[in-house]
């Protein structure tokens, strides 16, 4: 099978399409014919050499998200057949023509879904739904989302206002923010940087919330993201810290925690265990399936490349202009 892979530590250049022979088929997995992907930031950091493979997955093939058919059952597996739709969640090895998985962590891409649209939609949609279950959101409440024309942002967006909530957003530029607004953010905040490049926007978002401040906070950007978010939390609010863009150090106001009954809550979805990967691509399959079956939540693609393009797509990922996702055509 033709791979995307790492050659070595580095830029996108370090990226080269070879030969690979298919992985084997274990009991209760399937061999899926990958068709489309996605690139995330999670391919970046592990190309530059940052973020290694957990094991059991290709420790140089790249690609946490995919769309195609079923290729092959392994033994045990029932519940699937032969040519399948499916998309799913693997911890690596997406970017290439076949993955095998286990069985029950796929879900069935609804008719309405081209495989183009399902291969972009799977960690965005995962992300933001499991992030939200363990802040134990509910319909009625306001979800402050940074980096908000990420992936991973646009799809929290969709979701919030699927589910009954309010978003709220960051983003370094209004061109972000506006692209935001017609996915459905009710407002959002350029944060200002003060002199110590310390980013502010919890006074605004205190402003939008009419002084209340926000709920629940999906921190995709982290750093010191997270002290000025602790500060446009409401009482009860929760923070769950999905991503590390700005940085791993910030000072927190801990007397707010205290005395608001916050809660700071760190998430990872690629290095859980199967039965935890299992759980989380069935609350996919029942809560949000649905909504993109029937057009509630939407892939927002930037741009789509072929597998043989791979390194542009990365360069592209990486110049943090794209708004919503870059896609990967693998299979035909
Ligand atoms: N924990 C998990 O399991 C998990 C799963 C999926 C994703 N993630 C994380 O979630 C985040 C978003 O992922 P994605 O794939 O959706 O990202 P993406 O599409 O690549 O977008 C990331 C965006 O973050 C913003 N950004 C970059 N550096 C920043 C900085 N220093 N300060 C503030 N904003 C910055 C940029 O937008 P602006 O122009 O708005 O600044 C950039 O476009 C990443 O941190 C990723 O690692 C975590």
């Amino acid at each position: 099978m033709r791979a995307a892979v790492i050659t070595q530590p580095g830029g996108p250049d370090v990226l080269s399409v070879q030969m690979r022979p298919l992985p084997p088929l274990t009991d209760n997995h399937v061999l899926v014919r990958v068709i489309a992907s996605a690139l995330n930031r999670a391919d970046l950091v592990q190309r530059a050499g940052h973020y290694p493979a957990p094991p059991g997955a290709p420790p140089d093939i790249p690609g946490l998200e995919f769309a195609g058919e079923i290729a092959a059952l392994g033994p045990g597996v029932s519940g699937w057949s032969l040519g399948d739709r499916v998309f799913g969640l693997v911890p690596g090895g997406a970017h290439a023509e076949y993955l095998a998985t286990h069985a029950d962590t796929i879900a069935r891409v609804p008719d309405a879904l081209s495989f183009d649209d399902a291969g972009a939609l799977p960690e965005a949609c995962i992300t933001a739904h499991d992030a939200l279950r363990q802040a134990a959101f509910v319909a009625g409440e306001t979800v402050l989302i940074h980096a908000v024309g990420s992936g991973v942002g646009l799809a929290a967006v969709q979701i919030v206002r699927a589910l009954g909530g309010i978003p709220y957003g960051t983003a370094r530029s209004e061109r972000k923010l506006d692209a935001a607004r017609a996915w459905g953010l009710e407002d959002g905040v350029v944060p200002v940087m003060t002199e110590a490049k310390l980013p502010q926007f919890a006074a605004e978002i205190m402003q939008c919330t009419t002084g209340r401040g926000v709920d629940v906070i999906l921190d995709l950007v982290g750093g010191a993201y997270v002290g000025e978010g602790v500060r446009a939390l409401a009482p009860r609010g929760r923070l769950i810290l999905i991503g590390l863009l700005a940085g791993r150090d910030t000072t927190v106001d801990l007397s707010r925690v205290l005395s608001r009954r916050l809660s700071v809550r760190g998430t990872v979805l690629r290095a859980r265990e199967v039965a935890e990967r299992i759980a989380f691509t069935q609350a996919f399959a029942e809560e949000i399936v649905p909504l993109l079956a029937d057009g509630r939540v939407k892939p927002v693609i930037e741009r789509s490349y072929s597998l043989e393009e791979i390194a542009e797509a990365h360069a592209m990922l990486g110049g943090n202009d794209v708004i919503g996702k870059v896609a990967v055509r693998i299979g035909l």
